[in-house]
């Protein structure tokens, strides 16, 4: 028998880094930027698993802000279960939507190595995309081993390892409606 995961950590020795109201005010800030900018047409590419959350609150404050985006999603990944990156990109699922022609916003939780945004927007651009721009919750500075830069960026983080509101640990704490980290 397999034996039940269990958090890596107590919930009690994550501290938060970024609250849920600061994230929240952010948030709205972002969204009527990209509302400005996508004027048009705008398809969202969300990166799963991480940027769940991210999407599903940015996307309703695009709507307060007058924007009718339309959303898809991909899986992928290059973290294994730990903290360090396998440094290699996997498509493990696919957009269903053809992006060709469109103005595509990828969405991301954060933007560390660059590795798994450089795959994606390459991907888009080879799919024939009309634009190719990135919105990440998160960015950690100094870690970039690609040439690739966000568009939109709402906050910038110290190098730490950073969970909850989608970002996780082992699979765990993508639930924590904050940023925080365990020290
Ligand atoms: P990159 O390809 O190295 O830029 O990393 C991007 C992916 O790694 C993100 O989409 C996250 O899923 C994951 N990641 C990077 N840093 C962290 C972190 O501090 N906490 C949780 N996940 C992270
Ligand atoms: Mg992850």
């Amino acid at each position: 028998m397999t034996a039940i995961p269990v958090p890596p950590a107590d919930l009690r020795d994550i501290k938060t880094l970024i609250p849920a109201t600061d994230i929240a005010l952010r948030v709205r800030t972002l969204a009527k930027q990209i509302a400005a900018d996508f004027p048009d047409d705008l398809m969202i590419v969300s990166l799963l698993r991480g940027s769940f959350v991210f999407t599903s609150d940015l996307i309703r404050a695009l709507h307060h802000a007058g924007c009718r985006p339309q959303v898809s999603f991909m899986t992928l990944g290059s973290y294994g279960s730990g903290t360090e990156s396998s440094g290699t990109v996997q498509l493990m699922r696919d957009l269903i939507e053809s992006v060709e022609g469109r103005h595509v916003l990828i969405v991301d939780d954060i933007l560390e190595s660059g590795r798994t945004l450089h795959f994606t927007r390459e991907l888009m651009l080879e799919r024939k995309a009309h634009s190719v721009r990135i919105a990440v919750l998160l960015e950690k500075p100094g870690k970039r081993k690609r040439d690739v830069n966000a568009d939109y960026i709402g906050f910038k983080v110290e190098d730490k390892f950073v969970v909850g509101y989608g970002l996780d640990y082992a699979n765990f704490y993508r639930e924590l409606p904050f940023i925080g980290y365990i020290p």
